[in-house]
């Protein structure tokens, strides 16, 4: 039997990383042909990255290997975050390329059941390295862990001039049905000086490989991945949505803080079904103690239950947010004593966890795509709180493009805006109370993503090409 070894490069952020690697577990499940090895950045400024991987043993087919430590980028290299991240993977270089070749064994020949390299796969961020596969003659793939709508503005983006970007309101993007507003556009986009050229070099880049994989769906971003076919558009590779691949074990296994992991459950056991709205901000979101403000005197007022994710904003550049270590010290006076009854506040959390419990009934998120996903999974409606990165798109593509969300905001900017708790108790009344046919879309929508991933469903035969693809070529 022929094996084949396909390898991973991924941005050392929990929303790049963990996708991939359930990606990985996807096709080596799918096809044990596969076996998979990751060449694991490390940055030390990102603990939650490192306990993730700690919590993961390599397997046969599954393994981690660690490249040696590299000096992060200094501050006068780069203006945004997307340069420092590209930067950084960039300057691994050299290590990943001495460990493929230490993958590879010396006289082939002589190993006739040793694995051929089918591919190597990059990510949004990490496209430089696609010159290591260029150079050893392994083929490029991209996985793609945003929305295709996302890639489809990424590819779109040389198209438009930078002072269109700054004068109109609002663009044609062949990935989404209606005009995109300029205020929906990503910060990266429109404010961090290199972050422009960033996104445009690496789109040029995710058409150079040989397939692009996206963790979506077919039935749930038809239009977007249409456009991505299109004769009008700019070759690409072929797509293969093959999502949503969500990692629903693993955060209970890397949660740094299982002891408040089992105060939740037995709370959460405790109520009603589909009584608790679940704020959460993703594993990079934390909000400004103004708005932290608003959202508790909100909550209270809209005498709903409860459940808040909240985090500290990072106390550095390059650093995560924190859990506070006395949340009362932001809280308006008495807020945990007057709701007790009615909710709990905690700090990170294993957010799939959560949404997969019985008692949630709503879900107020910074709409990372991976969020996004798992709520769908479980049939949760998504209130839209988006704080970073392409969020605000991806907020506006679930509510005005499929209908699949309420709006709290679409575009929030993270650190300079303010929603004022009467806004927040409106919204968290019409999620818990009042969005009757968007919850059942979004159930339907679950469903189909369910079936999707299921022998002859869309997404499992996309994995079928891809496999086809990844064994025929040499
Ligand atoms: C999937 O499709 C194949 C070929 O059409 C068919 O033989 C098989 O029974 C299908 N499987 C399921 C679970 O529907």
């Amino acid at each position: 039997m022929t094996r084949f070894e396909v390898i991973f490069v991924a941005t050392p952020a929990v929303g790049n990383l963990v996708p991939a690697v359930e990606f990985a577990n996807l096709l080596t499940k799918h096809d044990p042909r596969f076996s998979s090895t990751f060449l694991i950045i490390t940055m030390p400024q990102r603990p939650l990255v490192n306990t993730y991987i700690q919590s993961r043993p390599s397997t046969n087919n599954l393994r981690f290997l660690h490249l040696p430590l590299v000096d992060l980028p200094t501050p006068d290299q780069y203006q945004s975050s997307v340069a420092f991240i590209s930067l950084f993977i960039q300057k691994h270089k050299s290590h990943i390329k001495d460990a493929i070749l230490n993958l590879i064994p010396s006289d082939s020949e002589s190993h006739p059941h040793s694995a051929r390299l089918a591919g190597l796969f990059v990510d949004m961020f990490s496209t430089t390295i696609i010159d290591v596969a260029a150079e050893l003659g392994i083929p490029s793939y991209l996985f793609f862990a945003s929305p295709a709508s996302f890639l489809g503005f990424a590819l779109h983006l040389p198209q438009l001039a930078t002072e269109s970007l700054h004068s109109e309101t609002e663009f044609a993007v062949p990935s989404f049905k209606n005009p995109l507003p300029r205020t929906v556009l990503p910060n990266l986009i429109l404010k961090e000086r290199d972050g422009y050229s960033w996104i445009v070099y690496h789109a040029k880049r995710y058409s150079e490989t040989e397939g692009i994989v996206i963790n979506t769906v077919q039935e749930l971003e038809p239009h977007a991945l249409e456009s991505l076919s299109s004769p009008n558009h700019i070759p690409i590779p072929s797509v293969y949505p093959i999502g949503p691949v969500l990692d629903l074990d693993g955060p209970s296994r890397w949660d740094p803080n299982p002891a408040q992991y089992d105060r939740i459950m037995n709370w959460l056991d405790q109520q009603p079904v589909s009584s608790v709205v679940f704020l959460c901000f993703g594993s990079l979101g934390s909000l400004s103690e103004d708005q932290v403000r608003e959202i508790a005197i909100g909550l209270e007022r809209a005498e709903v239950r409860f459940l808040w994710a909240l985090r500290e904003p990072p106390k550095a550049q390059l650093q995560d947010p924190t859990d506070y270590k006395n949340p009362e010290n932001v809280l308006p006076d008495g807020f945990l004593k007057r709701t007790a009854k009615m909710g709990l506040v905690c700090g990170w959390v294993p957010q799939v966890k959560i949404l997969a419990h019985t008692a949630i009934g709503g879900f107020v998120s910074h709409c990372g795509w991976n969020s996004i996903m798992e709520s769908l999974w479980y049939g949760v409606p998504i209130a839209t709180w988006p704080i970073y990165a392409e969020q605000q798109m991806n907020a506006f593509e679930m509510v005005k493009e499929l209908g699949l969300a309420l709006e709290i905001r679409l575009d929030y900017r993270g650190g300079c805006d303010l929603v004022y708790a009467d806004a927040v108790e409106v919204a968290i009344k019409r999620l818990m109370n009042g969005c009757d046919e968007i919850g059942r879309k979004v159930k339907e929508m679950g469903e189909k993503c369910q079936s999707a991933l299921m022998e002859n469903g869309s997404s499992y035969k996309s994995l079928v090409s891809l496999v086809e693809k990844l064994t025929s070529s040499t």
